[in-house]
């Protein structure tokens, strides 16, 4: 598939069709994907492919009341757990549906990504704010998975929710106290490939010289 095309059209997957992924396939996806750029070129990230069922319903498990919260949350007209102005909310309804946490024993692929920290440098990390830095350095890899899987014909999706209960989840996954979980990537045939994709124009977003400048004015051709 052309560059261009894949760019603009690989949607979000978070059903799939029974059909297995072989590890040949998923090995082609991670030695593409390992091109990534990262800070430095220290390619701090670490997968983890995740087979065992109990340690994938544990994951689920675990991330379910995240999920509720975010749910919970987003109808109350919140951006969920972001840092400028969220209030969690009084009381969260559980058991949100949620397709991949409730069939994660049956995704395909389940890939943990960690990034080893040691190995990242966190330019802002300095400021009394979250850093977002750090990330630079893993999430172009964890795209660079779903882009490479794509070229396979697979889909799939990124999904941060377990980064909030990392405490929980580092023994099932022995994951070392200084690398941090960065995502969860789910992988598989599609049972339908989102191609219509809902997003800003870049009139929205981009300004000339200054944040507050006047918006750029060209148009893509
Ligand atoms: C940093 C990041 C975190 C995300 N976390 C989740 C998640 O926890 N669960 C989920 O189902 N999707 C998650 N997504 C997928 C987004 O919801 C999806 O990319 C977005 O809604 C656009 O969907 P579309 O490609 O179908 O248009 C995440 C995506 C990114 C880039």
């Amino acid at each position: 598939m052309e560059l261009t095309e894949a760019l603009r059209t690989t949607g979000a997957v978070r059903r799939f069709t029974s059909e297995p992924v072989d590890d040949a396939t998923l090995a082609a996806i991670l030695d593409t994907a390992r091109f990534a750029p990262s800070g430095g070129n220290r390619q701090p990230w670490r997968v983890a492919v995740v087979r065992d069922s109990a340690t994938r319903r544990t994951i689920a498990d675990l991330t379910g009341p995240v999920w509720d919260e975010y749910v919970t949350a987003s109808r109350e007209g919140q951006v969920p757990f972001n840092v400028v102005d969220y209030e969690p909310p009084d009381t969260v309804e559980p058991g949100a549906p949620n397709e991949l946490l409730a069939h994660i024993e049956d995704v395909p692929v389940v890939l943990v990504v960690a990034a080893d920290l040691s190995q990242v440098a966190m330019m802002d990390v300095v400021l009394r704010r979250p850093t977002v830095v750090g990330g630079a350095s893993v999430y172009p890899f964890c795209w660079s998975i779903l882009l490479a899987a794509r070229a396979h014909g697979l889909g799939g999706v990124m999904t941060t929710l377990t980064s909030r209960v990392e405490p929980q989840v580092r023994d099932v996954l022995g994951l070392p106290p200084t690398w941090a979980l960065v995502a969860t990537i789910f992988l598989g045939v599609p049972a339908h490939q989102p191609t219509k994709l809902r997003r800003d124009e870049i009139s929205g977003f981009v300004t000339l010289d200054r944040f507050d400048g006047p918006a750029f004015a060209a148009e893509a051709p």
